[in-house]
């Protein structure tokens, strides 16, 4: 049988003990799977004295996880620290200098550095692997970077945060406020103490820009996507969705179009009769859209130390049955330098679907007023119903419009004309629509 892989893990958090875990529950069957052993030769924490709930005592501990990367007898660097900066870059950094193959499950570092490290690990003619970093224990990454040969993707969308999707499932099944979900997401281990950097789409984002350079063989753009996250969604969009067969869900969007690549994170209305509004609770899933093959949706568990630890561990056991001398795939599908500079669409030509809700004066000539203002930028309209609204019911109305495709340019111009027109008694709500089968 060959020589172990000797792996080093940095950071023993939820994702870096789950990974000790599993490597010691699974040892046999990763033995015969491998034709050789994995064993955890280095770990590297801030506290050595921390019970991981499994036993490292025969692997050698390092105080510095950049030391361990630079000097540990070890053929695999897991990072499982976290963070875009500090000792997560450095020692992943690190690693691919000293030759040793890396396996992260980083997405904010990848987001930010992931091109510049592609082009070490390239270098050097070792692996960099991250199918943990997006989507959890779902196989995207391996689908889009080694099973999609000869396919031309034209969009890749996907609920890539659980704790948003959990939130807004909860909203619509039990009629609860965005803060009263938000609590009990917090109560059970969901979201952060501080959740901005999900519920504002942050976290979505990270995972989207990793998606989209696999997509479209483009360098990294993480800071030029369009933002939205879901704290202002509220009960009477879900009703509203539902009443018009659509359910709400925070998606990351890439799409080719004429004038560039959109990156896009912001709430969607989907049909509640597609494959991806069934995607309930803390579940991810990820809809990759080409021309050879249609839509395909990858459904399962975006979080969570096992999920995440299922993911890690296929990245360190695709390692061990590489052999030495083999030539790597490439990091992100292409070699790095090769990636195209990404060129980004202006939001404002998105094209698509709209749901306007409005809160409106109850007073005469307000509705021919707005038919008017979307009449006037050319917005064509599938529906638009009054209904009561609020407490104030005699003094307030709601108008719910639907369009057909139009532009974003167009929608903004028409909200605008209406807030000008000072029939508003609330802010205006616009949700974008998605296609999705
Ligand atoms: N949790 C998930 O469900 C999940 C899912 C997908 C991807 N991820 C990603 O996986 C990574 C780890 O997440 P996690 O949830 O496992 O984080 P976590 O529970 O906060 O664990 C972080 C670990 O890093 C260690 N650490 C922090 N600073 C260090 C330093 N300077 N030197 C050495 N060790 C240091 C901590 O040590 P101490 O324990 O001694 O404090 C801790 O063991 C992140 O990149 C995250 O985005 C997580």
């Amino acid at each position: 049988m060959a020589e172990a892989l000797r792996v080093g893990i940095a950071g023993l958090g939820t994702v870096g003990a789950s990974v000790a875990r599993v490597l010691r529950d699974k040892a046999a069957e990763l033995t015969r799977q491998c034709g050789r052993e994995v064993v955890v030769a280095a770990v590297s924490a801030r506290d050595r004295k921390r019970d991981r709930g499994v036993d490292l005592g025969a692997a050698k501990w390092f105080d510095d996880p950049v030391g361990m990367a630079q000097t540990a007898d070890i053929d695999v660097f897991v990072e499982l620290i976290g963070g875009d900066e500090g000792p997560s870059r450095s020692s992943v950094k690190a690693a691919l200098e000293a030759g040793r193959h890396v396996v992260t499950a980083n997405k904010a570092l990848l987001a930010k550095h992931g091109v510049a490290l592609a082009e070490i690990a390239e270098k050097k003619g070792v692996l960099l692997n991250y199918e943990a970093a997006v989507a959890g224990g779902i196989p995207v990454i391996k689908t889009m970077r080694e099973a999609m040969a000869g396919n031309s993707v034209t969009r890749v969308f996907g609920i890539l945060n659980g704790t948003c999707n959990y939130i807004l499932t909860r909203m619509e099944a039990e009629g609860l406020s965005f803060d009263a979900c938000l609590k009990d997401a917090q109560r059970l281990g969901y979201a952060e103490a501080d959740p901005t950097f999900d519920i504002e789409g942050h976290d979505t984002a990270h995972k989207l820009s990793i998606l989209t350079s696999l997509a479209f063989g483009t360098r990294i753009a993480a800071n030029d996507i369009y933002m939205e996250g879901i704290s202002n969604i509220s009960q009477a969009d879900i009703r509203a969705a539902g009443d018009l067969g659509y359910r709400i869900k925070l998606l990351g969007v890439a799409q080719r179009t004429e004038s560039g690549i959109e990156q896009r994170v912001h709430p969607t209305m989907v049909p509640t009769a597609s494959v991806i509004a069934q995607v309930h609770g803390v579940t991810n899933a990820v809809a990759i859209e080409t021309d050879i093959l249609g839509e395909l949706l990858l459904s399962g568990p975006g979080a969570g130390g096992n999920a995440t630890a299922s993911a890690v561990v296929g990245d360190i056991a695709d390692i061990a049955k590489s052999r030495p001398g083999f030539q790597h795939g490439p990091v992100f599908g292409l070699p790095a330098k090769e990636l195209r500079p990404y060129k980004k669409a202006q939001m404002r030509s998105h094209a698509g679907g709209y749901f306007i809700r409005l809160t409106v004066h109850d007073r005469i000539g307000v509705f021919a007023a707005i038919a008017k203002r979307m009449a006037d930028n050319d917005i064509s309209l599938e529906s638009i119903v009054q209904h009561a609204a609020g407490p104030d019911t005699a003094l307030q109305k709601t108008v719910i419009l639907v369009t057909h495709e139009t532009t974003e340019a167009a929608v903004r111009k028409a909200v605008e004309g209406i807030t000008k027109d000072d029939h508003l008694t609330d802010k205006p709500q616009v949700i974008r629509i998605e296609r999705a089968e």
